[in-house]
């Protein structure tokens, strides 16, 4: 029975040791995965997913909304819910975007929802201007619905087929309330090991807020 119990753990350890061998990872793009590769949360259900705010936690970098200039303001407490209205499903986005050393300034931008019909997880956001038609990837990596997200985002304008570049890949978390408990380290694990995005994983702090209209929001 000792001699069991030795073998299994010294077979443990052998497989702990592999798992655990450290990858090296390059800036370069041969590194990221091609999109249709890359794993989106299963039996996605778009309808729970929009039953209640998103407070965004951490990010890698932004995708710039275009009206929220969100890289050159130091941001608190972006929120952001979907919501499906009479011309069809749409995103608001409210948040506090500070000039760094300037005042704080409540700033909002709808956006419209589009989602691919065999995998609803695959949403893209449109942003409408006069001039200006702004389209970037909004994937739901993995959702529990009750607590956190994991948001994909590829800003370049490539192909099912195609990698994304490094510089255009985004990773962020998003969860129910500022203080919601995830599973943070397991998330930065997979986003290093399965998608090309680098950096440091950026903690959105929440000293101000900005109202986005809550009413008839499930709480959790
Ligand atoms: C949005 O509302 C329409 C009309 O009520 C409904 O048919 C559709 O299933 C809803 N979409 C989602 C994703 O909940
Ligand atoms: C999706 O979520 C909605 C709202 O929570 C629920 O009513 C519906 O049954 C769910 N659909 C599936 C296929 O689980
Ligand atoms: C966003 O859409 C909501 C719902 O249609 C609307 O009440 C709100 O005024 C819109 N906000 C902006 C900034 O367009
Ligand atoms: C974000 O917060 C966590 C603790 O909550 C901390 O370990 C991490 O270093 C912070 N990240 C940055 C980039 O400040």
């Amino acid at each position: 029975m000792k001699r069991v119990t030795t073998f299994l753990l010294a077979l443990l350890q052998v497989f702990y040791s592999v798992w655990t061998l450290p990858t090296t990872r390059t800036s370069s793009n041969s590194d990221c995965p091609i999109l249709s590769s890359i794993k989106t949360q299963k039996n996605f259900n778009l309808t729970k997913f929009m039953e209640g705010v998103w407070h965004t936690r951490t990010y890698n970098s932004f995708v710039d909304i275009p009206g929220m200039d969100i890289n050159s303001y130091e941001h608190y407490d972006l929120k952001s819910r979907l919501r499906n209205t009479s011309n069809g499903i749409i995103i608001e986005n409210a948040g506090i975007h500070k000039a760094k050393h300037g005042t704080g300034k409540c700033l909002r931008r709808n956006g419209t929802v589009k989602y691919e019909k065999n995998d609803p997880a695959k949403i893209t956001l449109v942003y409408n201007f006069p001039h200006l038609k702004h389209e970037f990837s909004y994937w739901i990596r993995e959702t529990d619905y009750k607590n956190y997200a994991v948001v994909y985002s590829c800003s370049a304008n490539v192909r099912n087929n195609e990698k994304c570049t490094v510089d255009k890949s985004h990773l962020w978390t998003i969860t129910r309330t500022p203080k919601t408990e995830y599973p943070k380290n397991k998330i930065e694990e997979q986003a290093k090991k399965e998608l090309c995005v680098h950096g440091s994983h950026n903690n959105v702090t929440f000293p101000e807020t900005c109202p986005l209209d809550e009413k008839g929001v499930h709480k959790h």
